[in-house]
Order: C-alpha cells, then structure tokens, then sequence
C-alpha cells in the first residue's frame, strides 16, 4: 500500500531545467519542514527532447549555491501512466498545461495545475532557456513551491 499523502510531478518542456528546478526545491522544502515522508516528488518533460540528459548545468549551479543537490536525475517524458499515479501534475507555463492535457487525453480528475496558479499572480514560470536568467526562474519556482505548501496547508 502506498503511504504518500501527495504524490506530485511538476512537468516543463525538456525536464532539464523548470521541473527539475521545482521537483528539487520542493524535496528542500519538505525536507526542512520535517515531512518529507508525507510526500513523493518528481519531475518529467512533456517532450523526449532531452531524453537521459542530467539537469542543464546552470540549473544545477543555481541549486547548488543553495546546498541543493541533483544528483541522480536524468530527463524523462510524461507517460500516460503519470496521470493516474500522481495527485497533482503541475506545469511551468501554458504550453505544458496544453500539451499534458493532449498526452492524458484531458484532465478529468482535475489534477493538472500552473505552479503559479497557487500564487496571487498567476502567470508562466520565467524560462531560462531563452532569457539565460535562471535568477529569475529560482525566484518563480520558489514563490510557486511556498505558495503550493500553503495551499496544502504545510506552512
Ligand atoms: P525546460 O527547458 O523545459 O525548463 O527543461 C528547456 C529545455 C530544452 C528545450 C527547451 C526548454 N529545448 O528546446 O530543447
């Protein structure tokens, strides 16, 4: 039986940067809140684009100027499987959010949600693979992971 309480996968296009970037501050997070074990936390790409690659180098500078590790992780793309396993599936901005709900044939448990949908400002999470800024991603992804423990009720 599985004993998670929150079963969550954030999605960006390639998984080597936003979602991955997500995935690992919100493992920090509830790791320092001490209720870690009450959640599963993982990341994908809604394209095969970056198959098997780590997280884009600079992504993972930005994480580990803040002791956050992320190790281990290799690019992955969303499986229609995902949509059942998981109890929210949250995209970095619109085009994941349209291009999820055609691989899981639409959203019928309402599980697929904008990271900064939770925030008082909803908007696209800031993408780094144009701007170069990943400043201003970790500044979203941040703002975005706080305010998805506050609707959850963990701070
Ligand atoms: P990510 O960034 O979706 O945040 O992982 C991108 C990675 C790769 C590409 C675009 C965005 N790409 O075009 O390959």
């Amino acid at each position: 039986m599985d004993k998670k309480d929150y079963k969550i996968l954030f999605v960006c296009l390639g998984n080597i940067c936003r979602s991955p970037m997500a995935e690992f501050i919100m493992k920090h997070k509830v790791a320092e809140l001490g209720v870690a074990d009450k959640f599963e936390i993982a990341s994908a790409g809604t394209s095969d684009e970056e198959r098997g690659n780590p997280v884009y180098p600079p992504a993972r500078e930005m994480l580990k100027r803040h002791g956050i590790g992320s190790q281990g992780k290799y690019s992955r793309q969303i499986v229609p499987e995902d949509y059942a396993y998981y109890d929210l599936i949250i995209g970095m901005d619109s085009s994941n959010i349209r291009d999820m709900h055609f691989a899981f044939d639409g959203d019928p448990e309402g599980k697929i949600r904008l990271l900064l949908d939770y925030t008082e400002h909803s908007r696209n999470i800031a993408d780094p693979w144009y701007t170069g800024d990943f400043q201003a991603t970790w500044d979203d992804v941040n703002e975005g992971c706080d305010a998805l423990l506050t609707d959850l009720g963990f701070i």
